[in-house]
């Protein structure tokens, strides 16, 4: 990562980072959106919903067009037929969170796959039926568990634990992580982990949790809502056993855009694991000769239930493109440099005002991604509103929290450095 010093402390040097970033132009392939008062919006809140590709307009179109012309026979005919097109996705989705095309599918919303990953890979027993998540898992991924314990007859107050960072803290060493998943020995079932972390942004040591996890015998899935499209995964490799990850936010696919989901290939044969299934994860030599029986496909598309939107299919494919044409560990190289250079910025302009909660960088171990979580001590939702009024567009939750998320493939250092000169000021 870059090193920073005072001398960077100024617009004309975040114009002269950008100068030299051979990433830069890549931001004119999204729209912005334009704030009330006319401008352009600073945007930091990749995190959240992703900015819109350009291309994404044109690729839905080609399928409006595809729609127009063909009708029904639209599934076979024109430039990317729709029968295969998930497929269409398949090989660039692989490379970005390191799985083999037949361990990747592009599939349902995030919950919904998450609830299908659980159905196969949380099969409680009575010895071992825990799950643990982190202590502060996005709402949804509790509701998923705690609804799953209660499905097989288990109390969520007993079944699901979490992970307990000490001294009020909100993110936790490695150490601590793997003490606290071995502390649950053979009752633990899954260890079930968003990482990054939705709120701190602290992404956990992978390597560490798998084995961890493998050591008392329990699966172990991830949560990438946060991960995906933002660090560098490699799921085939570290032997997750599942993940799923949606694709609105670090992958731009839009409002509601379709989820990922992975199945490690160990256990894509396995007869033993159960699955919901639909006509879509039938053989696809067979599925339209409509036999009553489920014959699945040799890869995780066997967990396909439904033929799959082909809108948003289509818009996250225009914005694969462009991580391929940046480079994904390009992109990752940049985004450490920007995170860095807010976090430097706010520690440099507003030290004593704000806490950053998300861990440093780290050369050679991967911390943190692009979004940095920062309390504010004062009012936060009042600086929230001042950058409002200065057209930046951060997140706020309750009670001191902002989080800022500067992505490499459309954010500039400019954009930081104007970021950061908001908040100092509003905290003045
Ligand atoms: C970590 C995490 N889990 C679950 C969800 C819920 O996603 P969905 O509404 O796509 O199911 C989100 C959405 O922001 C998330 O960040």
């Amino acid at each position: 990562m870059m090193k920073f010093e005072a001398s960077h402390n100024s617009i004309q040097a975040a114009k002269e980072l950008d100068n030299s970033d051979e990433l830069s132009g890549m931001r004119n392939n999204f729209h912005f959106p334009v704030t009330e008062s006319g401008n352009k919006a600073l945007y930091f809140t990749g995190h959240s919903l992703g900015l819109m590709p350009k291309k994404a307009q044109d690729y839905i179109e080609e399928e409006l067009n595809a729609w127009k012309a063909f009708g029904v026979e639209g599934h076979f005919k024109g430039k990317h037929p729709w029968l295969p097109y998930h497929e269409f996705l398949t090989e660039q989705m692989s490379e970005i969170v390191g799985g083999k095309t037949s361990e990747v599918v592009v599939m349902n919303s995030l919950t919904v796959n998450l609830h299908l990953m659980l159905v196969s890979f949380y099969r409680p027993t009575k010895k071992r039926f825990k799950i643990l998540i982190e202590n502060t898992t996005f709402p949804s991924d509790k509701y998923a568990v705690d609804s799953q314990a209660r499905f097989h007859g288990h109390n969520p107050e007993e079944a699901i634990v979490q992970l307990e960072p000490s001294d009020g803290k909100m993110t936790l060493s490695d150490d601590e992580l793997v003490a606290q998943i071995k502390s649950h020995g053979d009752s633990l079932a899954l260890v079930m982990l968003g990482n990054c972390n939705y709120l701190s942004g602290q992404c956990f040591n992978f390597e560490k949790v798998v084995q961890a996890a493998k050591e008392v015998g329990a699966m172990v899935g991830f949560n990438l809502a946060h991960g995906a499209g933002n660090i560098i995964l490699d799921l085939h490799k570290i032997e997750a056993d599942f993940a799923v990850w949606c694709t609105y936010k670090y992958i731009n696919s839009g409002p509601g855009g379709l989820a990922g989901a992975f199945v490690h290939e160990k256990h894509l044969k396995d007869p033993t694991i159960p699955r919901f299934e639909g006509w879509w994860g039938t053989k696809k030599e067979t599925r339209f000769k409509m036999k009553p029986d489920f014959e699945p496909m040799d890869t995780v598309e066997s967990w396909q239930l439904s033929n799959p939107p082909i809108f948003q299919l289509a818009s996250i494919r225009a914005s694969l493109d462009l991580f391929s044409e940046a480079g994904f560990k390009n992109l990752r190289a940049k985004g450490d440099d920007l995170t860095g250079y807010l976090e430097w910025l706010l520690k440099t302009n507003c030290g004593e005002k704000l806490e950053i909660v998300t861990p440093a960088f780290e050369e050679g171990k991967q911390t943190r991604g692009s979004m940095l979580c920062v309390r504010v001590k004062g009012n936060a939702q009042a600086v929230e509103e001042k950058l409002k009024e200065h057209d930046a567009i951060v997140d706020f939750r309750e009670p001191d929290i902002l989080r800022m998320a500067p992505i490499p493939l459309y954010n500039s250092f400019e954009d930081v450095y104007e970021l950061v000169s908001i908040i100092s000021k509003a905290l003045k």
